[in-house]
């Protein structure tokens, strides 16, 4: 059986840092698969079904297996629905590591028999976040290089129809 990885998110909205992420993942596990979280405590700007089409064209020239599927309640369900063992995530900096080892140990209490594998970011990205993206956009900075194109031009035709 191909072992699957579960790379869960926001994805409010994907940015480059995610993308190199699941391209990294993808050239390891033999399949990846995209969770796209719905009922989430952030307020998104983009409600799931843009953050899952946004993420699909995103990841669409990774090469390997990479879907991109929402999900809705308990993650730990949504791997065991997957019949999935892995999680992974991305680590920017240090204090990212309190909040995401509490994550990760609590998803292993839900359930032990699945790992939650950390990645560091790369250097490039390390300072990114979809809310730093979405400031930037929404004051008419230029995201060119943070974001995939998809991303840039959403971004652009929603705060340009806001002004
Ligand atoms: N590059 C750039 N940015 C990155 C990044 C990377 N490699 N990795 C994370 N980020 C940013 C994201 O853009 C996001 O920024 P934001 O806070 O400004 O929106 C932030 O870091 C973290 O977001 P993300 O990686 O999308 O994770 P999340 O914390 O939003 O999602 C879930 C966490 C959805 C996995 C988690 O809330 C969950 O499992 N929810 C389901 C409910 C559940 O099971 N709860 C129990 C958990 S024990």
């Amino acid at each position: 059986m191909k072992t699957i990885a579960i790379y869960p998110g926001t994805f409010d909205p994907i940015t480059n840092g995610h993308i190199d992420l699941i391209r990294r993942s993808a050239s390891i596990f033999p399949k990846v698969i995209v969770l796209v979280a719905g009922d989430t405590k952030k307020a998104p700007l983009f409600n799931l079904d843009e953050r899952v089409s946004m993420v699909r064209e995103a990841v669409k020239r990774i090469p390997g297996t990479v879907r991109v599927e929402p999900f809705h309640g308990l993650l730990i369900d949504a791997v065991k629905k997957h019949s999935a063992k892995i999680i992974i995530r991305g680590l920017r900096a240090v204090s990212d590591f309190e909040y995401e080892s509490q994550m990760a140990l609590m998803n292993r209490r839900l359930e032990p028999g699945v790992e939650t594998f950390f990645m560091i970011s790369a250097e490039d990205y390390a300072c990114l976040s979809s809310s730093f993206v979405k400031e930037i956009a929404g004051l008419g900075g230029n995201v060119g290089t943070l974001v995939p194109p998809g991303v840039k031009k959403r971004l652009s035709r929603l705060y340009s129809g806001r002004k």
